[in-house]
C-alpha cells in the first residue's frame, strides 16, 4: 500500500504544473476512494494566493482538470478565508452541518450570506454560485435542542438566498461518531446503527445516485 501513498497534496495542485494530478492523489484501502492528501499546516497556500490577482479562481479551473472521479470532495476549514471562498467557486454543492446552538446557527446564516454575497460578483463573469445545504448534526434529546432546532427552521425559512436550504433530516449526536473519527473510519462501517442515517443523508444530499444508497 506504501507505494500507493503521493508524496505529493494538495500544496502541489497549486505549485508543481510540471506534475500531472495523478501523481497528487494517493490511493486508500478503499476501492474507488482516493485522496489528495492536505500538506500544507502552516497555510502557504493562504498567502500566496492572496497574492494572486486571480487567487480565488484557480482552483476551480484545477479541479475541472481532474477527470475520471464521479464525486470530489474538499474538505474546508470551517471559517471564512480565501481557501472557503476559491473551494465554493470551485464546487456544483456546498455541505454544511450545523450544530444545534443558536449563536453557533445565527452565525452560520449570517456568515453564509455575505459568503454568497460577496461571491455574487464572479457571476458577472460566467461563474454559477452553487447550492448549499446544511444538515443539523449532534442532534440531542433536549428540550432546548428540539427549540434550537425549530428555530433554526424558521430562520431558514425567512432567508431571502435561494442558494440556501437546511435539510429536512438530522444525524444525532452519537459517541459512534467520535469513536469512528477516533479510529479513522467511515461512522457507516463502525456502527451498522449509524448506517441508515448515513444512507438517507447521501440520498438527500446526491438523489441522483439514490440507488446506489440503497442496502442490498
Ligand atoms: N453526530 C455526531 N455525534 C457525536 N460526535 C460527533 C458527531 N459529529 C461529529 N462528531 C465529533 O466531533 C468532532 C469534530 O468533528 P469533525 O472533525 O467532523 O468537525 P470539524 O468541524 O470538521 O473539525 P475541524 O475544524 O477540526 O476540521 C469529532 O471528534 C467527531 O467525531
Ligand atoms: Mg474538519
Amino acid at each position: 500500500m506504501a507505494s500507493l501513498k503521493s508524496p505529493y497534496g494538495i500544496y502541489e495542485l497549486f505549485n508543481r504544473p510540471d506534475l500531472h494530478y495523478s501523481q497528487l492523489i494517493s490511493k486508500t484501502e478503499f476501492t474507488h476512494l482516493d485522496i489528495i492528501q492536505s500538506n500544507d499546516p502552516n497555510d502557504r497556500l493562504t498567502t500566496e494566493l492572496k497574492n494572486h490577482p486571480a487567487g480565488a479562481l484557480l482552483f476551480n479551473k484545477l479541479v475541472h482538470q481532474i477527470e475520471d472521479y464521479e464525486l470530489i470532495m474538499i474538505d474546508t476549514r470551517g471559517t471564512r478565508g480565501i481557501t472557503v471562498d476559491m473551494t465554493v467557486l470551485a464546487s456544483d454543492l456546498v455541505i454544511s452541518p450545523i450544530k444545534p446552538e443558536l449563536v453557533s446557527a445565527r452565525e452560520f446564516v449570517r456568515g453564509t450570506l455575505n459568503l454568497y454575497q460577496s461571491l455574487e460578483i464572479f457571476t458577472d463573469y460566467g461563474l454559477t454560485l452553487p447550492p448549499l445545504k446544511a444538515v443539523i448534526n449532534c442532534l440531542d434529546h433536549t428540550k432546548d435542542a428540539k427549540e434550537i432546532v425549530e428555530t433554526l427552521y424558521d430562520i431558514f425559512a425567512n432567508t431571502p438566498n435561494p442558494h440556501i436550504e437546511l435539510l429536512n433530516f438530522t444525524i444525532p449526536n452519537r459517541v459512534a461518531y467520535r469513536e469512528a473519527a477516533s479510529r479513522s473510519l467511515p461512522v457507516h462501517i463502525h456502527s451498522s446503527k449509524e448506517d441508515e442515517n448515513i444512507r438517507q443523508l447521501c440520498t438527500l444530499l446526491f438523489p441522483q445516485w439514490a440507488d446506489r444508497f440503497i442496502k442490498k
